[in-house]
């Protein structure tokens, strides 16, 4: 057969072949180069997130806060804020010398101290690791006298509360006494579970996780219990703590008069659903007496009065 041979291309076109851009190639090469630097700056970020930046927030909030407190979750956007500082003449009802019956000068430095020290917040998204123990536990004079243990709270909440027990005496209220104030994280373990194992005997068809979430409306999980800090205590003229408390006088005093001393009360009966915490008449939290009488005032709970602080 003839075959014609193929005509080869001219010079001038043979050239005009090589240089004409194969697309398919530099499109090829250009997403490599792309997903290279993807992949490069991926390594970079996880070793920005993973190494350089827990080691400087670490060492900040060490600083700022008890190392054994734990921060409350990331998922709140107003947790890390830092707290507003509130001008003293801003508090509505605050003065920074309550009329009193009693003389009280020595013991004003601890009812109304500067700052946020005692603004702890403490429940359970905000923990206390176990071996967290204050360093200036203070006896509480107003231990009830019934053979147990003297109570303790720090140093301030202590002098605070001494304060409060001698304007109360002097209104006339003289039965009530403190029941409970800091308490080990290894006693609160003992308490819930002693809890926990009565609900589950009061109604043996719970689980274990079932009567725990019920025992935690009113004793808190080991290292959620604000009694560790040392800046809570329970006072009360009953046998044990009871909510009918609310309805004795002394009860009304207390709760219309704590914030004076530095005090809150810390679970209100209409502020549970934030809580978490049932209603206890009994349980007075040291804050100092500007935070307090804020709260008192505002009728807030410490979780929104602390969010609010926040920006939140
Ligand atoms: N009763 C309070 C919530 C506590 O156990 O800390
Ligand atoms: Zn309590």
């Amino acid at each position: 057969m003839n075959q014609q041979p193929r005509p080869r291309p001219s010079a001038p076109s043979r050239r005009r072949r090589r240089r004409k851009p194969n697309v398919s190639l530099f499109l090829a090469r250009a997403a490599v180069a792309a997903v290279l630097a993807l992949l490069m700056l991926g390594v970079l970020s996880a070793v920005f997130f993973l190494f350089v930046l827990p080691g400087r927030s670490g060492g900040e909030s060490e600083e700022s806060t008890s190392a054994s407190v734990q921060q409350e979750p990331l998922a709140s956007s107003a947790a890390d804020a830092p707290l507003e500082t509130v001008p003293v003449e801003t508090i509505p009802g605050y003065t920074s010398k309550p009329d009193f019956l009693s003389d009280l000068d020595d013991y004003e430095m601890y009812m109304n101290p500067e700052g946020d020290e005692y603004l702890l917040l403490v429940n359970s998204e905000s923990t206390l690791d176990a071996s967290h123990v204050p360093d200036d536990l203070t006896d509480l004079a107003d231990t009830r006298k019934d053979g147990r243990n003297t109570q303790q709270m720090r140093l301030y909440a202590a002098k605070a509360l001494e304060a409060m027990f001698i304007e109360l005496r002097a209104c006339g209220y003289t039965d009530v006494s403190v029941t409970s104030a800091y308490r080990a994280y290894s006693y609160q373990s003992y308490l819930f579970n002693m809890y926990t194992d009565q609900e589950m005997s009061r109604n043996p068809s719970l689980t274990r996780a079932q009567a725990e979430a019920i025992t935690e409306t009113y004793s808190a999980r080991p290292g959620t219990s604000e009694h560790q800090t040392g800046l809570c205590c329970d006072m009360h003229n009953l046998g044990s703590a009871d909510v009918a408390f609310a309805k004795q006088k002394a009860a009304v005093w207390l709760k219309e008069n704590a914030h004076k001393f530095g005090f809150i009360l810390r679970y209100p009966e209409d502020k549970t659903e934030i809580t978490g915490i049932s209603f206890e008449p009994w349980h007075f939290r040291y804050v100092g007496r500007q935070h307090a009488t804020a709260i008192y005032e505002a009728g807030l709970c410490l979780e929104e009065y602390i969010l609010q602080r926040k920006g939140g």
